[in-house]
C-alpha cells in the first residue's frame, strides 16, 4: 500500500535555498554551509539526488513556493494554545496501537511524499540514510544512530490510522505558543490570523513562561516531533535526553537556526542543543545518498531498538 500525500514535507524549512546563490555552495537543512573541497565524505554535496534528477528543478519551483506558503498560512492560523493542548492530551493516552520501533518504520514506509523533488524515495531510506551518515562520523554514539532512524517516526499523524492529521498538524517549521510569535518564524504575517496573536496573555515576549524556564515547559505547536517524543518518553525509553531533545526540537527552525526563543532555554536545553545541531546536518544530506540495503543494516539498528525500548511500544 501506497499513501501519496497531497502536499510537500515541510519538515524542513524548505523556503530554504538547497543551494546558495553566490556560492553554489550547498545548504543543507538548518542552514549549514557544505564548505567546497571539505575532506570529510559524509558532505560531499551531490549534484543529483538518488533519481538523477538536479535537486533543484526551478520550474516547479515558483508552484511548490506558492504550496509552502498556503501551507504555513494555514499552519499559523491554526496552531494554538488550546488546539495544541488538547492534541497533546489525546494523543498522549497512546490507544491507537501497539508496535515495535521497527514496525514503525515499516508503517512509516507508505507514506511517500509525491511531491518533495528531493526525496522521491520510502521515509526509511530517509530514516536508514541520516541513521546510517551519522553512524560513519560519530561510531561511538550509538544513541545518535538510533535517535536518526526514529527522529520522523511521528510523521505515522498523517496515516488514517492515527487519526490522518492534516499536513499543517503534523510537519513544517515548529514554535511556541503562549508567547508572542518571533518574528524569525517564517511567513511570521499569518499570525496574524491566529485567534492566539490579540490575547495579550501571549503576545509579550515571555508570554506565560518565565526567563529560563526550560522547553520543557514551553507548549510548542503539535506535530511528528512531540508526538515522537511522547511516544518515546511514555514508553520508557533509555535514550539520552539529548537523543529526546533532537527527536522533539527537530523542525524548531526558528530556535536552532533562528537563534530565537533561547530566553526560555534552561541550561539543559542549552548543552543539548548542540547535539540537535550536530544533528541537523544530516537531513537534507541524507536525502540524496545512495540507496541503503535495509536487510544488511537492520541487525544493527534491531540491536539498538532492544538495547533502548522495549519490545513493543504504545502507539
Ligand atoms: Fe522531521
Ligand atoms: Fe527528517
Amino acid at each position: 500500500m501506497t499513501i501519496l500525500i497531497e502536499h510537500p514535507d515541510f519538515g524542513s524549512q524548505v523556503d530554504d535555498p538547497k543551494v546558495h546563490e553566490e556560492t553554489n555552495e550547498m545548504v543543507l537543512d538548518g542552514g549549514f554551509v557544505v564548505p567546497k573541497g571539505i575532506s570529510n565524505e559524509a558532505f560531499l554535496a551531490p549534484e543529483v539526488n538518488a533519481f538523477g534528477h538536479g535537486f533543484r528543478d526551478y520550474n516547479a519551483e515558483s508552484e511548490r513556493q506558492k504550496g509552502v506558503e498556503e501551507f504555513y498560512r494555514l499552519q499559523h492560523i491554526n496552531q494554538t494554545y488550546d488546539f495544541v493542548r488538547r492534541l497533546r492530551e489525546e494523543y498522549g493516552k497512546l490507544n491507537r496501537m501497539e508496535m515495535s520501533i521497527w514496525e514503525c518504520c515499516e508503517l512509516l514506509n507508505d507514506v511517500v511524499d509525491d511531491s518533495d523533488p528531493d526525496l522521491d524515495e520510502p521515509q526509511i531510506q530517509h530514516l536508514l540514510q541520516s541513521a546510517e551518515a551519522i553512524r560513519k562520523d560519530y561510531p561511538d554514539e550509538d544513541w545518535l544512530h538510533l535517535t536518526a532512524l526514529i527522529h520522523d517516526l511521528g510523521k505515522v499523524l498523517l496515516l488514517p490510522s492515527f487519526g490522518g492529521l492534516p499536513q499543517w498538524a503534523v510537519v513544517g517549521d515548529t514554535f511556541p505558543l503562549g508567547c508572542a510569535f518571533d518574528e524569525a518564524n517564517i511567513h511570521h504575517k499569518y499570525f496574524k490570523e491566529n485567534p492566539d496573536y490579540n490575547n495579550p496573555a501571549y503576545s509579550t515576549k515571555n508570554g506565560i513562561y518565565s526567563e529560563g524556564c526550560g522547553l520543557n515547559n514551553v507548549m510548542i505547536s503539535w506535530g511528528h516531533d512531540d508526538y515522537m517524543y511522547l511516544v518515546a518518553k511514555e514508553n520508557g525509553t533509555t535514550l539520552p535526553t539529548a537523543g529526546l531533545f533532537i527527536i522533539r526540537y527537530h523542525s524548531f527552525y526558528p530556535l536552532h537556526k533562528g537563534g530565537a526563543y533561547t530566553h526560555l532555554m534552561n541550561k539543559e536545553d542549552k548543552d543539548n542543543l548542540k547535539w540537535l545541531h550536530v544533528f541537523n546536518k544530516y537531513d537534507l544530506y541524507s536525502k540524496s545518498k545512495v540507496l541503503v540495503d535495509v536487510e544488511e543494516v537492520k541487525p544493527y539498528y534491531l540491536s539498538l531498538i532492544e538495547k533502548y525500548f522495549p519490545a513493543k511500544l504504545r502507539w
